[in-house]
């Protein structure tokens, strides 16, 4: 909330990647995102070893955390994660994702993520299906799929990477609060496209920092663009993210259960005195928007009024 961006109340959120902005000025590259309404940084980090090229390290990461207070998701194009994870969760970032295909045991290093209360990501290279993470779902707040060849900014959507969105959306549904993000050659060109299909968060790197570009423009135009894809496409338009919505008003004394069974499922609750005439010790719960529905599904006669 508090962001002119969050009051307009949109679901899409963008993420702008520095992988191809001015290396040399990175703390006046971020504050140019940062003034152009960015919801978030992407930041590249690639080992020349699970992909065919060299960027940057915790240290950098470090140094960007330095230099805003929007959250930072790495993204890790590297074939050792669980020997690195650490180093990027000490140097402040806020969502750590991997690669799938990466040739190590998955489920230590999300765990790791999660319990330094950051969330945990799997992305999913183009040649891989999107089921390879069905088995980590219950540790998933993150399914990025790649829109193009790992490795390098600049290149375009490959068309057949859109499908997975919608696939990775019915994974996670289980997971109301987690998030879908595609990564590579976004742009207003494809933003309606891929809003339709369901993404909730759009990665853009060269269609933000490309020489001459105008970054505010671009992240308006990629956050309208999909959320009126989704909205065309499902008749109607798609809840916030960010939006707290009241769920039940209960006894103080069946706060606690309702919390600690939230909680076990990932979704944060807000409590507070009811203001209702009548409604005494009463406290209402409210849950972000989307996971509303989710709530009253599964909370049903714990939450009644
Ligand atoms: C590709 C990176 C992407 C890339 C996005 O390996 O993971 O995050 O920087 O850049 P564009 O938007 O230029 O494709
Ligand atoms: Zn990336």
């Amino acid at each position: 909330m508090g962001t002119p961006e969050a009051e307009s109340g949109g679901h899409a959120r963008v993420a702008a990647s520095i992988l191809d902005a001015d290396q040399a000025n990175l703390a006046r590259e971020v504050r140019r995102g940062e003034h152009g309404g960015t919801d978030r940084f992407h930041l590249d980090v690639m080992d020349g070893h699970f992909v065919p090229n060299i960027s940057f390290g915790p240290a950098t990461v470090a140094a960007i955390r330095r230099v805003t207070k929007l959250p930072l998701d790495v993204h890790l194009m590297i074939s050792e994660p669980s020997r690195y994870v650490s180093r990027f969760l000490d140097g402040g970032a806020d969502s750590v994702t991997f690669h799938v295909e990466v040739d190590e045991a998955k489920e230590p290093i999300l765990r790791a993520i999660r319990e330094a209360d950051r969330a945990a990501g799997l992305a999913v290279s183009p040649e891989t299906p999107v089921e390879a993470v069905a088995p980590y779902v219950g540790l998933l707040d993150i399914v990025m799929v790649m829109g193009v060849h790992p490795g390098f900014g600049g290149q375009a959507l490959i068309p057949e990477c859109v499908g997975k969105i919608p696939r990775a959306l019915a994974l996670l549904s289980q997971r109301p609060l987690s998030e879908v993000h595609i990564d590579g050659g976004v742009s207003r060109d494809n933003a309606e496209l891929l809003g339709a299909a369901g993404v909730d968060v759009l990665v853009a790197g060269n269609a933000l920092y490309r020489r001459g570009r105008d970054i505010g423009r671009e992240v308006r135009l990629i956050r309208a663009l999909a959320d009126e894809g989704w909205a065309i496409s499902h008749g109607r338009p798609r809840i916030p993210r960010d939006r707290w919505v009241p769920v039940a008003v209960v006894d103080s004394v069946r706060v606690e259960p309702i919390r600690r069974e939230l909680g076990s499922i990932g979704i944060p609750a807000i409590v507070v005195a009811s203001d209702e005439p009548g409604d005494g010790q009463r406290q209402e719960v409210l849950v972000p928007a989307p996971a509303e529905e989710f709530v009253r599904r599964r909370l049903g006669s714990l939450t009644e009024r």
